[in-house]
């Protein structure tokens, strides 16, 4: 009924390193060509976690949005905005959190987590306990059908679903539902009709999803329904109910997982990054002093690929017959360390270059970076005042 469109946010937390990159970006890039994107810089949910330290959110948004666009994000295909110049996303979330039970929060995988990871900082704030409640509004407001996320965030996107859900239960009621929803089909034509009913019957009664499916494919094909009709009959088929909120889905990113330069997970408090747009000589020495196997203490000591970090590195960067050369040069001590590393900086270097370029002209002319979520903003906000308008008619607060 409502288009396909893709949502996601990232915390604005400075340079981005090639983690983010491997484990984000490259699949932003990768969608905007294929479905319509939003995506936003979640500066509210900052705060939740950093509200006594806010100086660093605005140059760390900027900065973090001029990474965007050298990684190949594309503001001539993809929405680019700030969540809190869309002020929209706080009435929504306001609004969702009244019939939001404490519970469903609280339960949330990374509340508890965090709240112990960050122990010296007092968490036990409204703010963050409601911060996958404000995800849920960031998606929800845009009917997205699609969220691009890492597995951590999977829980968030069960709740989404579950919020939407319940939206639409409390509030999908219309008046005369039932007789319009009849109505509007009558209106697809008796052939049609007749196999809506069929297929209505087949999945309520005997639970047929893929009936459902082939019901939804046919109104998508019923050129003569009005948007009002179609957002109906859609209801109908699975209930009684009118889809305000769509229920969005978790798009997995099959991310090759960047490791950092020690071997743990890529990430900035480990302090084992490279950034996007390191400086070339940097990014050599960092992998030139890389560990290695621990075991290759002398050049003629021959080493195993699986203990070592590079080798994670080359399984990212190279092809396989490199990946031989690694193999079979490391446990015959044909190759030495910094020879086997090469490949990776120069493939890092590669993967780099055009993102120097494209990130020059906005370091030349911040005020580009600015436009750009000017525009972004005005279109975010449009769509999500249309939403807002049908949830504000929902609540009983349309006042017209
Ligand atoms: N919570 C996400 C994170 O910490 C960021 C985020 C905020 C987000 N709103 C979102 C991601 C909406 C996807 C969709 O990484
Ligand atoms: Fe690691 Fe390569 Fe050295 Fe083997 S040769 S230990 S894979 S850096």
């Amino acid at each position: 009924m409502y288009p396909d469109r893709v949502v996601s946010g990232m915390r604005p937390t400075g340079a981005m390193h090639l983690g983010h990159y491997h484990g984000a970006l490259k699949n932003w890039v990768k969608m905007q060509a294929e479905l319509p994107c939003l995506f936003f810089v979640a500066d509210w949910h900052a705060l939740t976690t950093h509200y006594d330290d806010p100086s660093i959110i605005e140059s760390s948004t900027w900065d973090m949005l001029v990474d965007w666009l050298a990684a190949g994000v594309d503001p001539s295909q993809a929405t680019l905005f700030i969540q809190s110049k869309v002020p929209e996303h706080a009435e929504l979330t306001l609004l969702l959190g009244m019939a939001t039970p404490l519970g469903w929060l609280e339960r949330v995988p990374t509340y508890k987590d965090q709240i112990e990871k960050l122990a010296h900082k007092d968490l036990t704030t409204y703010g963050f306990l409601g911060y996958p409640l404000m995800q849920a509004a960031d998606v929800l407001i845009y009917r997205a059908s699609l969220v691009p996320v890492g597995d951590d965030q999977v829980p968030h996107i069960e709740m989404m679903r579950e919020i939407a859900r319940r939206f639409n239960h409390l509030y999908g009621k219309e008046k005369g539902f039932e007789e319009k929803a009849q109505d509007a089909v009558k209106k697809l034509g008796s052939k049609r009709a007749k196999l809506y009913n069929e297929l209505r019957v087949a999945y309520q009664q005997d639970g047929k999803d893929d009936a459902l499916e082939q019901a939804k494919a046919m109104l998508d094909d019923a050129q003569n329904l009005s948007m009002i009709d179609r957002e109906r009959l859609f209801g109908y088929l699975e209930g009684s109910r009118k889809l305000i909120l769509v229920e969005p889905h978790a798009k997995l990113t099959v991310a090759s997982r960047l490791p950092g330069l020690d071997g743990q997970k890529m990430s900035k408090s480990y302090g084992n990054t490279i950034t996007l747009r390191e400086d070339k000589d940097s990014v050599t020495k960092k992998v030139r002093t890389m560990p290695t196997d621990p075991a290759r203490v002398r050049r003629t000591d021959p080493g195993d690929p699986e203990k070592c970090p590079v080798w994670q590195l080359h399984q990212v960067y190279s092809d396989d017959s490199i990946r031989e050369w690694v193999i079979k040069g490391c446990k015959s001590a044909g190759i030495g360390c910094l020879e086997c590393k090469q490949p990776v900086i120069d493939a890092i270097l590669k993967e780099q270059e055009p993102m120097r370029e494209r990130a020059q002209q906005y370091l030349d002319d911040p005020s580009l970076v600015r436009a750009i979520v000017a525009d972004g903003g005005d279109k975010a906000r449009k769509l999500a005042q249309e939403t807002m308008r049908d949830v504000r008619e929902a609540m009983g607060l349309s006042y017209s």
